[in-house]
């Protein structure tokens, strides 16, 4: 297996099985056509990358019907709207004079907040359907996928650019080398670009291998970051923890000795060297405590379906493509998934084929149980849902640990 950044050779692999993809909810009459993959990951012991080893082309992920819309959480908005802000009090000194790029622009949660202000922006979005919505709020969008060649003709167009973001995106792209030349043609030379990502530490950490499905083709650490992006010129020199998507890192590149390299950067690298992500051994330990975690989720709900309990799914996410299928959950052990987000609703979840329903539902039923499968916005679902609880109901979580929530834990959670 070679790596795809710097072609070094591994034979460790993580293997998840036949998988389908995260985002592609189908109807019933869809099933025979649905498209399957393998699933397995690799640790580049010379980069330092986690990856995926086969991902499907990108059309099949990200085309006109794409399901995955950021502006589905409050928090989400919310984060996006304070990172808009951070960006305008930070690195944008004129307004007029500014010009701000987002590779992956989605529904325009970001770029709306420069559009309302006047700022020239231009969000690149691939999916039409998400890109329509941005247009539809004021953002300039592109519908093509970012690389050396649209960076070149944005470049003739429209000059070089203060701000380039990427959030949740970067890890989607298989060639990263063609956009790292992008960025660098593309940044000003006191330019900054700033991208996050789930971050491996955390997923380590939290054994939350359910971040690993076809759309993210890398983990990264700060390590694999500072590696790909050096050899075209652009260095790290800041890093920020986020608590969005079950624990990210913010990075900020600028080209080399732009930008004063901040402390947050030694420690994030020792932080690293500490917890041993530059090592495979740490990934052998991860494999079989992804084995554990299955083991024990697949033990419970067993346990609940043959004392009669029933249920149910929270969140029909891209993250629980990978729990249920990886663990071969299906129908008999959970009911139904419900989900705010009308393009899964009527549809049936990939590979495992559970009903996916509206969420208004969930309000209604009274199931005994629900699995918090986007378990990253955990505070905001516990606020909502205080009633499940008093209606009887129970949460199952597999995040950090297999476990049934007591009321009163839940309470108690600290927000993020
Ligand atoms: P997210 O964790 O961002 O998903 P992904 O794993 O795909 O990155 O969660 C988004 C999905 O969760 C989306 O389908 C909407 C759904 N959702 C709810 O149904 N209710 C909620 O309260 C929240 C926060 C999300």
């Amino acid at each position: 297996m070679r790596c795809r950044i710097c072609q070094y050779k591994s034979e460790f692999v993580i293997s998840f099985g036949k998988m389908p993809l995260a985002n592609h909810f189908l109807k019933k009459e869809d099933f025979d056509e649905e498209y399957f993959f393998e699933l397995a990951t690799m640790f580049c012991d010379r980069c330092k990358t986690f990856q995926l080893i086969e991902q499907p082309k990108p059309d099949k992920m990200f085309h006109d019907n794409y399901a995955f819309f950021s502006g589905t959480s409050k928090k989400m908005e919310a984060h996006f709207e304070h990172l808009a802000k951070y960006y305008q009090e930070k690195f944008i000194t004129k307004p007029s004079e500014s010009f701000v790029v987002e590779l992956g622009s989605n529904d325009g949660i970001m770029l709306k907040h420069f559009s309302k202000k006047g700022i020239d922006h231009i969000g690149i979005e691939p999916s039409l359907n998400v890109a329509e919505v941005a247009r539809q709020q004021g953002v300039n969008t592109i519908s093509k996928f970012f690389d050396e060649n649209l960076a070149k003709e944005l470049y003739l167009r429209k000059g070089q650019a203060d701000i380039i973001s990427a959030s949740n995106v970067m890890c989607h792209i298989p060639d990263l080398k063609s956009v790292a030349a992008g960025i660098k043609l593309l940044l000003k030379p006191n330019g900054v670009f700033v991208f996050e990502d789930p971050y491996l530490g955390d997923m380590i950490e939290k054994v939350s291998f359910d971040q690993i499905y076809d759309e993210h083709v890398y983990l990264f650490s700060a390590n694999a970051v500072s590696n790909i992006f050096l050899p075209y010129g652009l260095e790290l020199f800041n890093v920020e923890r986020q608590t969005t998507h079950g624990g990210s890192m913010r990075y900020y590149l600028g080209h080399r000795a732009a930008h004063a390299r901040e402390e947050s950067v030694d420690s994030l690298f020792l932080y690293e060297k500490d917890k041993n992500l530059d090592i495979v051994e740490t990934f052998y330990n991860f494999s079989k405590n992804c084995v554990k975690k299955k083991k024990n989720l697949i033990h419970m709900l067993s346990e609940l379906k043959e004392k009669n309990k029933r249920v149910v799914g929270y969140a029909a996410t891209s993250k629980s493509t990978t729990v249920l299928n990886y663990c071969d959950i299906g129908p008999d052990l959970v009911e139904y998934i419900s989900d705010t987000t009308p393009i899964k609703q009527g549809k049936f979840s990939p590979g495992m084929h559970i009903p996916v329903v509206p969420y208004e539902r969930f309000k209604r039923d009274d199931p005994d149980y629900a699995i918090l499968f986007a378990w990253n916005h955990e505070t905001e679902i516990f606020e909502k849902e205080e009633d499940f609880l008093k209606r009887g109901g129970h949460w199952i979580k597999f995040v950090p640990n297999v476990e049934v929530l007591e009321q009163k834990s839940c309470a108690s959670l600290p927000s993020d």
